[in-house]
């Protein structure tokens, strides 16, 4: 009997890997993290499964439902939105099931902001105005930050920035990083990024309508000048004179075939 930890991607039903979908229909019991997964990926279940919301269980709650599969020998589907290795708590999950010795593996999802940024038909990244992304949020009444990890702190380093969970705090967001990103800076708001609903709002640290943010939770804040950056370098990888062990260049090549 194994636990299965699924990365259930940003919402759309095709954005699974073919290795959760599979393990989804070979699981009797899928127990899956609220609304963000969606009813299609749950078809997948074969036909009899034990098919549970945890949205409104405790953590010992979830517990109690794997260990009543293990009893049973029943593997297990946990599915979490975009990828585990982000905001999915699966971390305290898998230290219980250390502890009792149930086995488990892990199986990586597509995530929210790379979802939000093929939205955007954005390379986040561009040679010589960004070279980092920072995955971050701010704080919320489960989760507070840690000291040192403040918008401000990672502002200072000129990164992108992807900023969960924050939506309803746009005026606090901006406010806080006009200062170092400067108020013409790029931002845009992916909203349900790869739902069908989806909806992009793109504008400036300045002139972001913080009242877009009421109501739908499910968003991501881009911020940086890479998101509409045009006079960037080109990668030297690919540039014609660039010697490289895929394709040698110059009469002293530095990886000689
Ligand atoms: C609890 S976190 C889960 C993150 C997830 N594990 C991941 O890999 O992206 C939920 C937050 O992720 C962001 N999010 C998740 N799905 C999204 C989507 N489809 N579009 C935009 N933002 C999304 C929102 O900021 C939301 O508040």
């Amino acid at each position: 009997m194994t636990v299965h930890f699924i990365g259930a991607g940003p919402g759309a039903a095709d954005l699974i890997t073919l290795r959760g979908r599979d393990l989804i229909a070979a699981c009797p019991v899928c127990l899956y993290a609220g609304s963000l997964v969606p009813d299609a990926l749950l078809a997948h279940c074969p036909p009899g499964a034990r098919i549970v919301n945890t949205a409104s269980l405790s953590l010992d709650d979830i517990i109690a439902e794997i260990a009543a599969a293990h009893a049973q020998g029943q593997d297990v589907a946990r599915l979490h939105s975009g990828d585990l290795s982000i905001w999915s708590a699966m971390g305290e999950q898998l230290r219980r099931l250390r502890a009792m010795d149930i086995p488990f593996d892990v199986t990586p999802g597509v995530p929210a902001f790379a979802a939000a940024a093929a939205a955007l038909e954005a390379e986040l990244t561009l040679p010589g105005v960004a070279q980092s992304l920072v995955l971050t949020r701010t704080s919320g009444r489960a989760s507070a930050m840690p000291e040192g990890e403040s918008l401000e702190n990672f502002a200072a380093t000129g990164a992108t920035l992807a900023i969960h969970l924050s939506v309803h705090l746009l005026d606090e967001v901006t406010a806080r990083l006009i200062p170092q990103y400067g108020a013409d800076c790029p931002v845009a708001v992916v909203f349900r990024a790869s739902w069908p609903e989806q909806r992009v709002i793109r504008a400036t640290l300045a002139t972001l309508d913080p009242a877009i943010g009421v109501g739908e939770r499910t968003a991501l804040i881009l911020v940086g000048h890479a998101l509409a950056a045009t006079g960037f370098d080109e990668s030297r990888l690919y540039a014609g004179d660039y010697d490289r062990r895929y394709r040698p260049v110059g009469t002293d090549p530095r990886f000689p075939e």
